[in-house]
């Protein structure tokens, strides 16, 4: 049986205090409250008492919030939700509860809800299981009968708008891509800074690493689409530093999706970070060498793995530094079935943290270009490569976790639309149910002029007849067409 979670109560004097932090945890209670109707009500009629409950719980958290606040006025615009005009935080506890409550919101046309008076149970009630209803017309053609639906029913409590991007979403917007683009930044200068202090024999400074893998894990638990996005500019002339930094940033999202705990975080960030170290020890003409490797350089390539251990244990700090880096260093070469290189009569199967740096490694390295690639591949075809064919030796399970966090169409594919517009994925449909429906930014249109920024659409959207407004076809290779993705993730 379905059992609402129970909502926190508020003190007297965090009730009175107000003020944004009290919005904030008060908001997060509204999100559970909502979230609990919404489930107990599609299993159960509005009789039985477990509605009953979960209804009076949003009565209570709604009425709370619209009393001390003055008013209530909940917002969703984008991936966000606003409470009365402060932005909710997303994070790995509530991530499925947002998103189910937005995707209710967006799917009925409802881009903002005023709660004007005292509720009563009967008004969320209609409410929600209008929200309930399966979903057949348009998101604008719905807004118009929820509406219908208050008025007929004498429901006067609340007040529906459609959704508007204000200024004030899209300055929310940029200011976290400009988070995220700092973030990004700083990480590859520090990465470049440590490599090459190893590269000269000197002790690199860890407190700067430990602090870039922080800054990756707290901007992936606030807002993952932003740095993720930032992953696909593959800068070629720094790829042993941009891989590294986006091999750490696909590792810890992977791993927050696999359950990971924030301090697992730091220590599979770290790890991942570090994956390479080893490579600070072959020769760089080696490393950057256009073209086949003759045997000889390519073993010094292949001593890579172990090379990482050596160089993690001669680190000044080294007994500071997490025992699971240097196995992470050591066996992300080796594949699930230790096939792989080193050779290792002991090893019986990779460590965790291992299979899921192998994962995130073997996506960036074939996506990006390299001296020895110069044709990198298409993300979504290097998906289907990692976890169709047995030879790359992915764990099924974490690619699996992988291509529900990236899409079947990753962000930064590019791709035809049945429309004969050309776009590149932009981010993961928030709702789960359209994985291959992807958000897009349109950057041609279909006579061919390129648009820069781009337009942001979402695939799931229908047109007036309820059918879906534009399809992918086909992914294809965006330099045939003279564009750069990583123009548009700058
Ligand atoms: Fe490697
Ligand atoms: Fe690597």
């Amino acid at each position: 049986m379905s059992v609402v979670r129970p909502t926190q109560r508020f003190t007297s004097s965090q009730l009175s205090a107000g003020g944004e932090a009290f919005v904030r945890d008060a908001g997060r209670n509204l999100i559970l409250a909502l979230h609990g109707a919404l489930k107990n009500l599609q299993l159960y009629p509005p009789e039985n008492a477990v509605v009953q409950s979960a209804i009076a719980d949003l009565v209570r958290v709604s009425d709370e919030l619209r009393l001390v606040e003055g008013d209530l006025e909940f917002r969703v615009a984008g991936e966000f939700i606003f409470v009365n005009s402060t932005r909710l935080r997303l994070d790995f506890d509530n991530y499925a509860t947002f998103t189910r409550v937005l995707n209710h919101f967006r799917e009925s046309g409802v881009g903002e809800l005023k709660v004007l008076t005292r509720t009563e149970p009967r008004d969320w009630t209609v409410f929600i299981s209008f929200l309930l209803k399966p979903v057949g017309d348009s998101p604008a053609a719905r807004f118009e009968m929820l509406r219908g639906r208050f008025q007929s029913t004498h429901v006067t409590a609340f007040e529906i708008a459609p959704p508007v991007e204000s200024e004030d979403d899209q300055k929310h917007r940029s200011e976290s891509k400009e988070v995220a683009k700092q973030t990004y930044s700083k990480s590859v200068a520090a990465t470049k800074e440590v490599m090459n202090s190893m590269r000269m024999g000197q002790s690199p400074n860890l407190k700067k690493v430990k602090r870039v893998v922080q800054g990756i894990v707290d901007q992936i638990l606030s807002d993952e689409a932003s740095l993720v996005g930032l992953t696909t500019i593959r800068d070629y002339d720094d790829y042993t530093f941009t891989h590294s930094v986006n091999v750490c940033i696909f590792s810890v999202a992977l791993g927050r999706r696999l359950g990971l705990a924030r301090v697992q975080l730091y220590d599979l960030g770290l790890a991942a970070l570090f994956h390479d170290i080893g490579k600070s020890r072959v020769p760089s003409e080696i490393i950057n060498k256009a073209g086949q490797l003759d045997e000889n350089e390519w073993r010094m390539v292949a001593a890579h793995p172990w090379m990482g251990v050596l160089a993690l244990f001669q680190l000044k700090e080294a007994t500071e530094f997490p025992y699971r880096a240097m196995r992470v260093a050591y066996e992300h070469h080796m594949k699930r079935d230790v096939t792989g290189y080193p050779r290792s009569m002991r090893t019986q199967s990779i460590g965790f943290y291992s299979r899921i740096v192998a994962c995130a490694d073997g996506f960036d390295a074939a996506t990006s270009r390299r001296s020895y690639q110069s044709v990198p591949m298409n993300p979504a075809d290097v998906l289907a490569e990692l976890r169709d064919n047995p030879r790359r030796g992915q764990d099924p399970i974490v690619v699996k976790a992988f291509i529900s966090m990236l899409g079947i169409y990753p962000v930064g594919t590019f791709v035809v639309l049945d429309t004969f517009e050309l776009a590149i994925v932009h981010s993961v449909n928030p709702d789960a149910a359209f994985i291959s429906r992807p958000m897009v930014l349109i950057v041609s249109d279909d006579l061919g002029n390129v648009k820069h920024p781009g337009d942001l659409v979402n695939l799931a959207d229908r047109d007036a007849a309820g059918q879906f407004a534009r399809s992918i076809i086909k992914t294809a290779d965006p330099e045939r067409y003279g564009i750069r993705v990583g123009d548009y993730f700058l």
